[in-house]
């Protein structure tokens, strides 16, 4: 009975780790094709910048001293109407710049369904490569981010986007 509980655990532990690494190459194939919409899209002429900031506004930590940020139609109008949630399909893309104005990363949140928690996540270098820290690739649900735009109170957000007004 032991033999066979053990077996049984074993299995489930390795299924539980089949799921995982299939999650994570989902999110780095979706990462890759975000990435290739947002050039073929040429975001950068065609998209709006976030309502009411203009390019190289002043950040905050982490994401750098200078931020422009482009937004997608759903997303623009969905900040604009002022709704408690954007609708899906809106995308935010950050360009995080350093002091001079050298790129430093690109972070974007992708809302994939309605639900409030129903964003990508990713970070990508300036070359269209997903950043990583340590062994974890950013792309997906990683907990950094979501952590720390979940539990801001600092004011300086959106809560649509999932930070605290
Ligand atoms: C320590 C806190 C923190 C972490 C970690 C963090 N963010 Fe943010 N994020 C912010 C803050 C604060 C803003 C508001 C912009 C600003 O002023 O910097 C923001 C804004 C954004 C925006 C622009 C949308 C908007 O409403 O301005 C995107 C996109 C974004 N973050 C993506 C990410 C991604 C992707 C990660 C993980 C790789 C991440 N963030 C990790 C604090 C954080």
């Amino acid at each position: 009975m032991k033999k066979i509980l053990s077996v049984f655990l074993v299995l489930a532990a390795l299924s539980f780790l089949y799921v995982e690494k299939g999650i994570a190459e989902d999110s780095m194939e979706k990462a890759k094709a975000l990435w290739d919409m947002m050039q073929s899209d040429k975001y950068q002429e065609t998209w709006a910048l976030y309502p009411g900031k203009g390019k190289f506004y002043k950040g905050q930590e982490p994401h750098g001293m200078l931020l422009t940020t482009y937004v997608n139609t759903a997303a623009d109008e969905g900040l604009k109407s002022g709704a408690k949630e954007l609708p899906k399909g809106s995308i935010l893309i950050k360009e995080n710049y350093k002091p001079d104005k050298t790129l430093a990363a690109i972070t974007v949140m992708d809302k994939t369904g309605d639900g409030k928690d129903d964003w990508f996540w990713v970070k990508y270098t300036p070359d269209g490569s997903v950043a990583k820290k340590g062994e974890m690739s950013l792309a997906g649900k990683p907990g950094g981010c979501i952590g720390c735009h979940a539990a801001s109170t600092s004011g300086i957000h959106n809560i649509m986007t999932g930070l605290p007004e």
